[in-house]
This record gives structure tokens, C-alpha cells and sequence, in this order.
């Protein structure tokens, strides 16, 4: 068996020696407030045993992690027809770019990039009757953890400076592929980025596209088909315009968020939360990136 306890043991001692580590985002202010020096991981495998090492408990804003929530939520709900609305292609984009929705008449790219993500929160405050609680409820339940919540000072802040976020929102209108008003379904979104989660709540959350959409507890969240689509989604698109070098450098299906986590997976065998919150040029944590890289070259398992 694969001495994962050891493997990231090692990681975490190599990511403690390591000065540079990226910035910590700034165009959400409540994130540059973060201590660049954390470093946390957790893995938790197919037998459900757990490994973790450094700040791996503390929580921090799970981002655009949350994107595979809403997503994973929104299907099980609507099922195919979500495909209407947004593609399955890879930008090869910023996440936060807009052209190339205007230049597809409103239909994002893909439901990892803002303006998918925001068509998908839209679903979803259609079809909830308390979308925040509701939505909330089922992180909770994935992860089987009644703590989690909403960090509304980071929502808040989100608010303030999400000019871009707006932007996108008002294209979709005019579109016609946003069927609630604009503030309410930013209100919503803000707050699903603002989730505090800790690496070893992730990985938990996670388990379900490691396990054929069952959870810890042996729920069914998700159809086989449905998890393969959402892993494929986030192999293409989990990482914008760095997916091609996350899966060329580390080889997993995965997302990261601008508060410096990262969550990938290697179907029936394990899925891992990292979180470091100083990011690359590309808005991905650079020592996450660097943790995954020797993680999956040290033990030999990638999905190539
Ligand atoms: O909408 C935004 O810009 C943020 N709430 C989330 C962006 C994000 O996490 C991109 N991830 N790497």
C-alpha cells in the first residue's frame, strides 16, 4: 500500500522550507488579510482512511471550489437540460473574462468560469425556496459536517469589489440567460464563494466523485453519469487557463479557489484537499499546485 501518511509528511515539510509563494488575492479584500505562511493538506482514500498534515483543519474561503457544489447540486435537480444554458468547453481564459461570452451570445463556456457559475446559481435560485439555507444545508450534508457556513464579511467584501461579476451578470440578462434579477442571484453567489471550509471538510465533501456520487455516509447524491461529467469538467476547466498545465504537471481532475484551496481526485482510489493562499500568476495556489505535482509523481497514481 501506497504510504500516503509519508508522502505528504514530506510535503508539507518541503512547502514550510518554501519562500516563494505567490500573493495573496487582493481584488477581494478580505482575502489579502490572509497569513501567506499556511500550508495545509488532507487526503482521504476509497477505504475512507484519512491523512493530513500541516494547517489542514484551519478553514479558509473555499471560492470558486464552491462552483462544483452548485453545479453537482444543480444537476441532480434538473438533470441534462443544464446543459442548454452552459457549455462544456474549456475557455482557455482568465475565470473572470468576459468575450468570449458576448462573442456566444451569452452561453458560457463552461460552468467552472464566473459567468457559468452564475447561470448556475441562477438555476438554483429558481428552483430552491430558501436558496442560501438549501444550498448550505447540502454542503453540510456532503461533507456530513453541521459547522460549515458562510463567512459574510468575505461575502460582503465580495460585493463591494465584484464590478466584474456585475458585468457578467448584465451580459447574461441581455442575453436572456439569467432569469432572476441580478442582485439576487449575486447575492447568492457571493455567498456560496464565501464558504469557510478546512482542507480535511473538503476532501470529505469530495468523496462522493471519488465514490460514484455516493458520500461518506453511503447517500446517493449523484448518478455514475452525472459524476463522470462533473470530474470531466473539471479536468478540462477546474484550473481556466492553467488546466492544460494541472493536468500535464499533475494529472487529476480538480478545482481551486482564490483562497488558495485546491481539491483533486483520482476516481475509486482518493480525492485531496490542499490549501496554500498565496496564488500564481494564473489565480491557482502555487504551493497547492507544487504539493500536487509531488504528491502524484511520488506515488505513482494519476488518471494517466
Ligand atoms: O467570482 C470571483 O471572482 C470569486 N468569488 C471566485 C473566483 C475564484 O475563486 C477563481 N479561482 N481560482
Amino acid at each position: 500500500m501506497v504510504d500516503f501518511q509519508g508522502i505528504i509528511n514530506g510535503i508539507n515539510a518541503t512547502a514550510a522550507k518554501t519562500d516563494n509563494r505567490g500573493l495573496c488575492a487582493t481584488y477581494i479584500p478580505e482575502l489579502a488579510k490572509v497569513d501567506l505562511a499556511k500550508f495545509g493538506i488532507h487526503l482521504i482514500n476509497i477505504q475512507q482512511q484519512s491523512f493530513s498534515s500541516g494547517d489542514s483543519d484551519e478553514r479558509f474561503s473555499i471560492q470558486s471550489i464552491s462552483k462544483v457544489f452548485t453545479l453537482s447540486m444543480a444537476l441532480g435537480l434538473v438533470g441534462e437540460k443544464l446543459w442548454q444554458r452552459v457549455d462544456v468547453e474549456p475557455s482557455g481564459d482568465p475565470f473572470n473574462h468576459l468575450s468570449l461570452l458576448e462573442m456566444e451570445n451569452g452561453i458560457p463556456r463552461n460552468p467552472l468560469i464566473n459567468p457559468g457559475a452564475i447561470v448556475v446559481a441562477d438555476i438554483l435560485v429558481s428552483l430552491l425556496e430558501n436558496p442560501k439555507e438549501d444550498f448550505l444545508a447540502y454542503v453540510k450534508n456532503l461533507a456530513n459536517d453541521d459547522s460549515i457556513n458562510y463567512d459574510e464579511e468575505v461575502a460582503r467584501s465580495e460585493k463591494m469589489t465584484g464590478f466584474r461579476n456585475y458585468a457578467a451578470a448584465n451580459l447574461l440578462k441581455s442575453y436572456k440567460n439569467l432569469v432572476n434579477d441580478v442582485d439576487t442571484v449575486l447575492d447568492f453567489y457571493f455567498h456560496q464563494c464565501s464558504i469557510s471550509m478546512s482542507c480535511a471538510q473538503l476532501a470529505n465533501a469530495f468523496f462522493m466523485f471519488i465514490n460514484h456520487g455516493k458520500c461518506k455516509k453511503n447517500n446517493t447524491f449523484l448518478t455514475t453519469r452525472q459524476v463522470k461529467r462533473i470530474n470531466s469538467l473539471m479536468l478540462t476547466c477546474g484550473f481556466y487557463d492553467e488546466a492544460g498545465e494541472f493536468a500535464f504537471e499533475v494529472g487529476l481532475p480538480g478545482k481551486s479557489g482564490v483562497g488558495g484551496g485546491i481539491v483533486a481526485l483520482l476516481p475509486n482510489k482518493f480525492c485531496v484537499a490542499t490549501w496554500s493562499p498565496g496564488l500564481n500568476a494564473k489565480g491557482n495556489s502555487k504551493l497547492g499546485m507544487l504539493a500536487l505535482e509531488r504528491l502524484t509523481t511520488q506515488t505513482e497514481l494519476s488518471i494517466f
